[in-house]
């Protein structure tokens, strides 16, 4: 698929058109990635989050970008690990798809997405990956984005896409 790309670094730094949040149930910021979207996009976007009032497991939501320049911010709330037995995969897929979706239905055509869940969240690198590109290379419209973009922060998730893509 070439329009899936692996980078390394800081999301919030990325020339992309709409970028994934990490975040929690609250969407009332957090540490890790959601601590780094906040912190660069600035207070405003807190009190946007304040106004959708949380956002369930294996959602979505999308907010403006505020301080950081791009066509906003896709808050996606992953599952925490729990041992694989309590529809953690489907949860973590389903933020893929519904960020992909969310993204086309706004005309955003660049995506990058975090490792989500795979941090605090404690979901097993590997499992994780494979959940995600399998997840980004079966979404029916993939076609319609010119660049879907596997944001690794850290070397460990960085090797492991490279692996899999
Ligand atoms: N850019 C890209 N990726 C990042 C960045 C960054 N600036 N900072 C951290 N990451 C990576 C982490 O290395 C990890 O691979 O994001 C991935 C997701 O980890 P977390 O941010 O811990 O997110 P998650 O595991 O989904 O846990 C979510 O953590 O920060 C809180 O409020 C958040 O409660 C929520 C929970």
């Amino acid at each position: 698929m070439k329009n899936i790309e692996i980078v390394s670094g800081d999301i919030t730094k990325l020339d992309v058109d709409i970028i994934v949040n990490a975040a929690n149930e609250s969407l009332l910021g957090g540490a890790g990635v959601d601590g780094a979207i906040h912190q660069a996009a600035g207070p405003e976007l807190l009190e946007e989050c304040k106004s959708i009032g949380g956002c369930p497991t294996g959602e979505v939501r999308l907010t403006e970008a505020y301080n950081i320049e791009i066509g906003g911010i896709i808050h996606a709330v992953g599952p925490k690990w729990g041992g694989g037995q309590n529809g953690e995969s489907e949860l973590l897929e389903s933020c893929y798809f519904g960020a992909l979706e969310l993204a086309l239905e706004n005309g955003f055509k660049s995506i990058a997405f975090p490792n989500i869940s795979t941090g605090v969240y404690g979901y097993p690198k590997i499992e994780a990956a494979i959940t995600a590109t399998s997840a980004v290379k079966s979404f029916d419209d993939l076609s319609k984005f010119e660049k879907v973009i596997f944001c690794c922060f850290d070397e460990e998730n960085f090797k492991i896409y490279q692996s899999i893509l």
